[in-house]
Formats: structure tokens, C-alpha cells, sequence
């Protein structure tokens, strides 16, 4: 890698806990197919490294992810070419989801969209009390492509899902952690050590253990998921067939309202 080439996650271990963190500050972490390959790779180099128990996925204190990268996608001509474009991107938030060993999401600012749908990918979701959960999708044409419409609904239940993939609303990190999508809220200089923290209490344990308490509690909740996930990423290509998909991301780009006309 040559010296200037900007370096999207930063992968750091510390003893049995595997860190990475998002590193494009200038588009508050926004998810871009680079930085989504090196998440991917990193954890899952993490999972088979026999050294490593548990790993934390932690952004910066203004912004865990907002979302996918709007400039990747704004051009995307129709669903053809959005599937050939974005399914190996999505299937990087699918692979994160299928970690074996348990993942801790340390959220702070904004987790919007796919950054959102990337602390859900994960296996417990600590928040700062700055932190922001949304999935604004709505707002700029399409809907959330990379689990949203079905993680965030199994957390927070039907009524609350609709509201905020409807709507575009934000949950503060309060209101999300009394709708139970988060495990636990934190001052915002503390997040990263309390994480730190929680993913050395959950090292100590047998690995075999953890590790089948992950899966077992996530067969609790996954039933399906690969169904509504399918469901979802089809619904979610449609949509660039659309003239508001792309009046949406280009309005985002250009900084002004979209003017939809549900065509
Ligand atoms: N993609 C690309 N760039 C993004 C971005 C995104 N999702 N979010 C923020 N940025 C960029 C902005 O364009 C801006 O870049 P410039 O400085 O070059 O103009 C920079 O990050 C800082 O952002 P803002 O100036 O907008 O900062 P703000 O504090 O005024 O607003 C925000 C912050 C509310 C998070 C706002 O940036 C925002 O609404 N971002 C988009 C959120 C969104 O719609 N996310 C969903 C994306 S689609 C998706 O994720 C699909 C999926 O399911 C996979």
C-alpha cells in the first residue's frame, strides 16, 4: 500500500480481542465497497485466527457509519445494474452476520442506514449517548438494502421498524436502548474501553461456549432471515428502476430536497 493511499479500517489486537475501526472520516465512515471488503476481511481473519475470542467493530465519536456511500450508488442506471453492481457489496453485511465468534458493535454519532444495519450485523450493540440509529433510505428513494427492513424490525418490533423506515426517524441512543436494540448506553469518552471491556468478560469464557451461545441465540432471532433478506435485496434493486432513486441520492449529492414523483 503506498503511503498515501487513505487507509479505510484501522485492524488492531489486544490479547483475545480483535478491533476494528472505521477509518473514512472525511464522509462520517460512509460505507464504501473498499472499506466494506477490508471490514469483511479483517473480521473474518479475526473468526479463524485461534487467537482471537471476540472482535469490536467501533467508528469514530461523530460518526459509527452513515450508511452505504451515496456516491457509489447515485448513478446506478436500473435494478440489472444495481444487482451487478451492489450484491457482493451487501454480501459483505451478510458475511458479518455469519461471524462465528461474537461481535460487539461500539456505536457512537451516527449509525445510520447501512451503518445502522452494520451494528445490527453485529452480535451486541454498545451505544454512546451521543449515538443516532436511523434508517433514512425513504428519504432519498430506495429502502434499507443490507438487512435493515429485517434486523431492525426483529429488534425493536413491527410498530417501531415502520416508524423509522417509513418516516427516515432517529432514535436517540435513550430511546434505543428502551426499544431494546441496544445492550447498553455510555459516556461517550468510555465507549471504546467499556467495550474493551464487555469483549475481555465474554474472552474468559470457554470459546466453545460463546461461541454456541451465539449461534443459539441467534437461531432465536435469524428464523427467516435469509428469506426476508432476499425478499428485501430484490425489493431494494427494484428500486433503481426509478426515477426517484436517482432525483433522491442525486439531491442528497447536490445538498438540496428531492422533488419525488412516484416514477
Ligand atoms: N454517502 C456518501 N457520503 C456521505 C454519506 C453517505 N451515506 N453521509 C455523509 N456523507 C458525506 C457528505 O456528503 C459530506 O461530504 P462533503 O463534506 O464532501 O460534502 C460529509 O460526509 C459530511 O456530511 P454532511 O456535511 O452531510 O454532515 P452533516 O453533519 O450536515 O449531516 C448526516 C450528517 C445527517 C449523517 C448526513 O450526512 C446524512 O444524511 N448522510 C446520509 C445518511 C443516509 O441517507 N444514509 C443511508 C445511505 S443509503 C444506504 O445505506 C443503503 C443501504 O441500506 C445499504
Amino acid at each position: 500500500m503506498s503511503a498515501t493511499e487513505p487507509i479505510d479500517v484501522l485492524i488492531e489486537r489486544d490479547g483475545a480481542v480483535g478491533l476494528v475501526t472505521l477509518n473514512r472520516p472525511q464522509a462520517l465512515n460512509a460505507l464504501s465497497m473498499p472499506l466494506m471488503k477490508a471490514l469483511a476481511g479483517a473480521l473474518e481473519k479475526f473468526d479463524a485466527d485461534p487467537e482471537i475470542r471476540v472482535m469490536i467493530v467501533a467508528g469514530s465519536a461523530r460518526a459509527f457509519a452513515a450508511g452505504a456511500d451515496i456516491n457509489e450508488m447515485k448513478d446506478i442506471k436500473d435494478a440489472i445494474a444495481a444487482e451487478t453492481a451492489l450484491s457482493k457489496h451487501l454480501a459483505a453485511w451478510d458475511r458479518i452476520g455469519k461471524l462465528k465468534k461474537p461481535v460487539v458493535a461500539a456505536v457512537s454519532g451516527f449509525a445510520l442506514g447501512g451503518g445502522c444495519e452494520l451494528a445490527m450485523a453485529c452480535d451486541l450493540i454498545l451505544a454512546s449517548e451521543t449515538a443516532v440509529f436511523g434508517q433514512p433510505e425513504i428519504l432519498i428513494g430506495v429502502i434499507p438494502g443490507a438487512g435493515g427492513t429485517q434486523r431492525l424490525t426483529k429488534a425493536v418490533g413491527k410498530a417501531l421498524a415502520m416508524d423509522m423506515i417509513l418516516t427516515g426517524r432517529r432514535l436517540t441512543a435513550r430511546v434505543a436502548l428502551a426499544a431494546g436494540l441496544v445492550a447498553r448506553v455510555v459516556a461517550p469518552e468510555v465507549l471504546l474501553e467499556e467495550a474493551k471491556k464487555t469483549a475481555r468478560e465474554i474472552a474468559k469464557a470457554s470459546p466453545l461456549a460463546a461461541q454456541a451461545a451465539k449461534a443459539a441465540a441467534n437461531a432465536a432471532v435469524d428464523r427467516q432471515l435469509d428469506a426476508g433478506l432476499a425478499r428485501e435485496r430484490e425489493l431494494f434493486y427494484r428500486l433503481f428502476d426509478s426515477n426517484d432513486q436517482k432525483e433522491g441520492m442525486r439531491a442528497f449529492a447536490e445538498k438540496r430536497s428531492p422533488a419525488f414523483t412516484g416514477k
